[in-house]
């Protein structure tokens, strides 16, 4: 048993830092750097709206979940071969690794590419290569999943798929992501049966800025295992009972969360209420490059702006991203033995 109350809270961000720490929710295409677009946009020879990577930073100031998609499409367009796709994801794998991410699982959107002509195997080769590479170079066990675009139709969404599944033992799982509001997790409901079906694990984005009945059909209907972000769950107290008493993981991402303005502050932000209610939330960065940090900045972020939030917590959301996670209950077990030696020698 970890004595919590007695390490002391000048302790915390070194453990923040240094714990050993699971990645459950990040678009990969999100951790592309201004600079390793302007590289990627020369070496393929397309030219760019803005003049230098200053001015690219300059226009990251979004007010909503849309104003950032338009941004974060046209930035993954200088994406077109394996090579962009490997560079882009052991650019994430350096970063963190640095923040002792131990195991990540890297959403990808490859209608955002496909729909440009970029071949699907390049884009999920160079990914795979990449995990692949993550092991070797970082100890850092790595998977993909495939996310579907919810503003797209259903109809594209199997058709991806089915240029996906030639590549079938490259991920583990589909999510949905994009646009959410306008596009319930309903419609996809028979694409999401059949990834089911093939034993694909099943994800979604519900909840961001869409309302607490999407969460609710996301686990009905698309029947995920886990919900990404899902903070808007607080307006039902019903389907907050619901998730804590299935242990369901909300991956809540909170530089994201207030960047696209779902909370006016980190401050008002409500991960410490879904936390002491007994959710299994994670700390994740969704979109690094474009909101202010990786997931070390995140949990700091957090952890500084919300005061309820101490060692015990920092703990808890740790082992919350391993529980959550789509890995082996063998490496779940090693993970949670050095997470708790990180926090029993502090
Ligand atoms: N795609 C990349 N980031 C996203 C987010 N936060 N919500 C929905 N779709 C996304
Ligand atoms: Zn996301």
């Amino acid at each position: 048993m970890i004595d919590f109350d007695a390490i002391p809270r000048s302790r915390l961000n070194g453990l923040l830092r240094s714990a050993p720490k699971a990645e459950l929710h990040i678009h990969i295409e999100g951790s592309l750097e201004p600079e390793l677009i302007f590289e990627l946009a020369q070496r393929n020879g397309l030219s760019l709206p803005y003049a230098n990577v200053n001015a690219l930073r300059a226009a990251y100031a979004f007010k909503d979940l849309q104003s950032f998609l338009d941004i974060y499409y046209a930035g993954a367009s200088v994406l077109r071969t394996e090579a962009d796709f490997h560079a882009m994801a052991m650019a994430y794998f350096a970063r963190a690794a640095a923040d002792h991410v131990v195991h990540a699982e890297l959403f990808f959107d490859p209608q955002t590419h496909t729909e440009r002509g970029v071949p699907v195997q390049a884009v999920i080769q160079g990914l795979a290569r990449a995990c692949a590479d993550a092991r070797r170079l970082h100890d850092l066990d790595a998977s993909l999943i495939l996310c579907f675009l919810r503003h797209l139709s259903e109809a594209a969404a199997f058709d991806v798929l089915e240029q996906a599944l030639p590549h079938r033992q490259h991920f583990i799982g589909v999510g949905l992501d994009s646009s959410e509001r306008g596009h319930p997790p309903e419609k996809f409901a028979r694409v999401f049966a059949k990834c089911r079906a093939l034993g694909l694990h099943v994800v979604a984005h519900a909840g961001e800025e869409g309302p607490p009945a999407y969460i609710e059909s996301a686990l009905d209907v698309l029947k995920v295992e886990r919900i990404d972000h899902g903070v808007r769950c607080v307006e039902s107290p019903a389907l907050v009972q619901r998730l804590a008493a299935s242990r369901m993981p909300l991956t809540v991402c909170p530089l994201s969360n207030v960047k696209l303005c779902v909370y006016p502050s980190m401050a008002q932000h409500q991960l410490p209420a879904l936390l002491a209610a007994g959710l299994c939330v994670t700390v994740n960065s969704d979109d690094p490059a474009y909101f202010g940090g990786y997931l070390n900045d995140n949990f700091v972020a957090t952890f500084e702006a919300l005061p309820q939030l101490g060692v015990r917590e920092a703990h808890q959301l740790m082992r919350n991203s391993f529980e959550a996670s789509f890995a082996s209950d063998q490496a779940k077990a090693g993970w949670h033995a050095q997470l708790d030696r990180a926090f029993a020698g502090a």
